[in-house]
């Protein structure tokens, strides 16, 4: 947790950027797993930990017109005190960041419908969480499937202008998380032998995380099909010959992301057309960091490591014809078939609950529809404090790789019969965490190896 005006501060600069009405930021309830009281880990809700800083279920946060502050919460009673232990009051926690009024939970419901009868607007955000859906719904007399709509748009587009830009204490927060995404990539590679189970991998690195105090920032990817690409079976023992892919990060125990991916044999020994696909997915990585720079449109950057991937398939024979004419027409996508990256921080893709083309693309450039292009979670000019992702991939997707050579999309650029040799080879993606400063960017470290020399050598 921050210092209490660290919250003051973002509460009034978002006020600022609110119009009028009253601003209502949701905090998130503990969630059932199989029956009431046993229930999923809590995780807050990133803009109420933005806001509101507490991060403890069942509060909500309302900014009100004359920008003053009020948390809603219960203080616990003795049952709480029996089974939770002594807990802090609801007061002596609002203190804690910078709020003084307090009102019970319950009270939320009739404080909203008096400011809708009073026609005061209640600025919300889209909720991805069905029990505040519930909750909103009635509180708002709103039916659930129209709330998407209503949620506020200009509050929507002043949380992002605010959380896009990170903090000196949220970089610290991040560069914490990164050590910790250190330390579970380097013990993945460590363990990574012939013999050994996915999930013995995914759960060491997993207690890793948990050790630090926080969890993993996103279901962990430990899989030797790396060409599906967000693949959560763990289920498989490493076998020569195949290729590792792990991609995950941590969370700190304030809840600060870190993401990175690196895939390498489960020998540590590359094969030749191992070394050959992965110097283009490496050289893609380093491309496109290079010019990561603020200013930048970051659809630009992703277009410079669709150029490495379309350059270096081409020139091992599976691409063929003009690189930019191909990368125009879309064919990488057939190998290369996600976004370079995307805005990171409190979640791990950040702010994604808002909505992706409000985090990623604005007046300026608008979100392609074109199959690859289209799942570019980023596209819009760099500035200073963004922190995001890099992460070019190539994959050997079988049921896509048929689907385009039965429909012949791309087969100017595509040589499908060489294709076919790697069929079985797998995916292989690169990723790491970047702060883009003043005058260029960090790569946030500690550096995990990525050199093939590097990870061959690494003990
Ligand atoms: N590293 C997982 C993702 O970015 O989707
Ligand atoms: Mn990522």
């Amino acid at each position: 947790m921050f210092a209490p005006e660290v919250y003051k501060n973002r509460r009034n600069a978002l006020r600022s950027k609110v119009s009028d009405g009253i601003i209502l930021i949701t905090g998130n309830t503990d969630t059932p797993m199989n029956y009431p009281a046993n229930i999923f880990h809590f995780r807050q809700d990133s803009n109420f930990l933005y806001f509101f800083g507490l991060d403890h279920p069942g509060f909500a946060g309302i900014i009100d017109e004359n920008g003053e502050s009020i948390v809603f919460g219960n203080d616990v009673d003795i049952e709480d005190i029996i089974w939770m232990g002594p807990q802090p009051s609801v007061s002596d926690l609002a203190a804690k960041v910078a709020v003084s009024k307090t009102y019970l939970f319950a009270e939320l419901g009739k404080y909203l419908s008096d400011k809708v009868k009073q026609g005061v607007t209640v600025h919300f955000l889209p909720q991805y969480r069905s029990e505040n859906k519930v909750m909103l719904s009635e509180m708002l007399g709103i039916p659930m499937i129209g709330l998407k709509e209503v949620a506020s748009i200009e509050l929507i587009k002043g949380v992002v202008a605010l959380r896009s830009i990170k903090e000196p204490c949220e970089i610290e927060e991040i560069r914490k998380a990164c050590k910790i995404g250190w330390e579970m990539h380097t013990t993945a590679m460590r363990m990574a032998q012939p013999g050994i189970y996915e999930r013995e991998i995914a759960g060491a690195i997993e207690g890793i995380a948990l050790s630090h105090g926080g969890m993993l920032s996103f279901p962990a990817i430990v899989s030797q099909n790396g060409e599906t690409l967000h693949n959560h079976c763990h289920a498989n023992q490493l076998k020569e010959g195949r290729m590792l892919l792990v991609d995950a990060g941590a969370e700190t125990s304030t809840h600060y992301a870190s993401d990175n991916t690196r895939t390498f044999p489960s020998t540590r020994k590359f094969t030749q057309k191992q070394k050959e696909i992965y110097q283009i997915v490496l050289n893609a990585n380093l491309k496109s960091t290079e010019a990561t720079l603020p200013g930048v449109l970051y659809r630009d950057i992703h277009k410079i490591a669709c150029l490495e991937v379309t350059q270096g398939l081409k020139d091992l024979g599976l691409m063929k014809g003009d690189v930019q004419e191909a990368v125009e027409a879309g064919a990488h996508a057939m190998f290369f078939p996600h976004g370079l990256g995307h805005m990171m921080g409190l979640d791990v893709h950040d702010m994604e609950d808002l909505g992706e083309n409000y985090v990623g693309y604005d007046e300026e450039i608008k979100r392609s529809d074109q199959f690859g292009l289209a799942y570019l979670r980023l596209g819009r000019r760099l500035q200073p404090g963004f922190v995001l992702t890099n992460e070019p991939g190539i994959y050997f997707i079988p049921a896509l790789i048929e689907k385009w050579k039965a429909e012949k999309i791309n087969d100017a650029f595509i040589n499908f019969e060489r294709v076919a040799e790697y069929i079985d080879f797998g995916g292989i993606r690169i990723e790491d965490d970047i702060l883009i400063t003043q005058s260029g960017h960090e790569v946030f470290g500690p550096a995990i190896p990525k050199e093939i020399n590097d990870i061959e050598n690494f003990s």
